[in-house]
């Protein structure tokens, strides 16, 4: 048995986290050499180095990575078991951390305001990130639930449609095609387009879409934040295809405007996702239910 304590594991998942002693003393409101005096226990207690130090940077050894996938789904399994005696307490006091796509986050902080109106002592954070850590924090078990587009089918996951994400062609108000009807796709063949990074589900849905449409799209200056892309569409550098969630605005204040192409919108859901078999704490499962009970409406409601 490997005599070492929690608390040892909880500061090295910081420091393998954030890769910086500094940061992760900041972080546990410990000084630096009490972290690296755990750290160097730590070590002794198994046996083996777990950071190796190039220059200023400090990378996780082949041990140090074994004990980060250990110590990732031990403090996970505690903070179920935490959020097991918080039910246990009732609805009043527990967690919920929801971890969306950057394309839900347009509507996410609505639905979760909502929620936390009906139960105000409840603690929220909500982790905006990319697809790929998005994968990973499932893999992980790192978070109560996932919000995204399209649920991998490679991971051993329980996901339901919630909402839809229809992915729309939008472009500067002044373009030749923004009153146009029934754009032909031959004739948006023509254009060049932003595009998402890759591994956005935004980007693989459009590469899908005009793949099966057999269409060889001309693409310009690859961006990673919807955000730019809005951007560099009203500056006249291309068009974009883009959820219509993330466009709400633009449109409303005529920044930017949906072209009317055949084959338009390219029909997606949103899909709120955990791991199969999770165990949902009460608050969690709570959510769901409101998620796909409620969303639509309350968003059509508020809109
Ligand atoms: P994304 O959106 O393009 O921001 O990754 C999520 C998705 O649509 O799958």
């Amino acid at each position: 048995m490997l005599h070492l304590t929690l608390r040892q594991l909880k500061v090295f998942e910081a420091v393998a986290r954030l890769s910086s002693y500094s940061r992760a003393a900041e972080n546990l409101h410990l000084t630096q050499p009490a972290v690296s005096m755990q750290i160097r226990q730590l070590e002794e207690v198994i046996g083996l180095i777990l950071f190796d130090q190039l220059g200023k940077k400090i990378y996780l050894t082949e041990a140090g990575k074994e004990l980060q996938r250990y110590s990732r789904s031990i403090l996970q399994q505690l903070a179920e078991a935490e959020s097991v005696f918080d039910d246990m307490k009732g609805m009043r006091h527990g967690k919920l951390a929801i971890s969306v796509a950057s394309t839900a986050s347009y509507f996410m902080p609505q639905l979760l305001g909502q929620f936390n109106k009906k139960f105000p002592g409840i603690s929220l954070s909500l982790n905006v990130t990319n697809r790929e850590t998005l994968l990973n924090q499932l893999a992980h078990n790192e978070m109560d639930m996932a919000i995204m587009g399209r649920p991998p089918a490679e991971l051993d996951l329980e996901a339901q449609s919630f909402m839809e994400n229809p992915l729309v062609i939008i472009a500067p108000v002044n373009h030749p095609l923004a009153n146009a009807r029934t754009v032909s796709l031959a004739r948006i063949q023509q254009e060049t387009f932003l595009v998402r990074e890759q591994g956005s589900g935004t980007r693989i849905a459009m590469e899908r879409f005009f793949t099966d449409q057999n269409i060889q799209l001309t693409t310009g200056i690859e961006m990673s934040t919807n955000e730019a892309i809005k951007q560099a569409v009203q500056a006249g550098m291309g068009l974009g295809i883009l959820s219509l969630h993330t466009v709400a605005l633009e449109l409303e204040t005529r920044r930017l405007v949906v072209l009317d192409v055949e084959s338009f919108p390219i029909r997606r859901h949103w899909y709120v996702v955990h791991r199969q078999g999770k165990r949902l704490s009460t608050i969690a499962q709570a959510f769901k239910a409101y998620l796909l009970d409620e969303s639509e409406h309350l968003l059509k409601s508020t809109s």
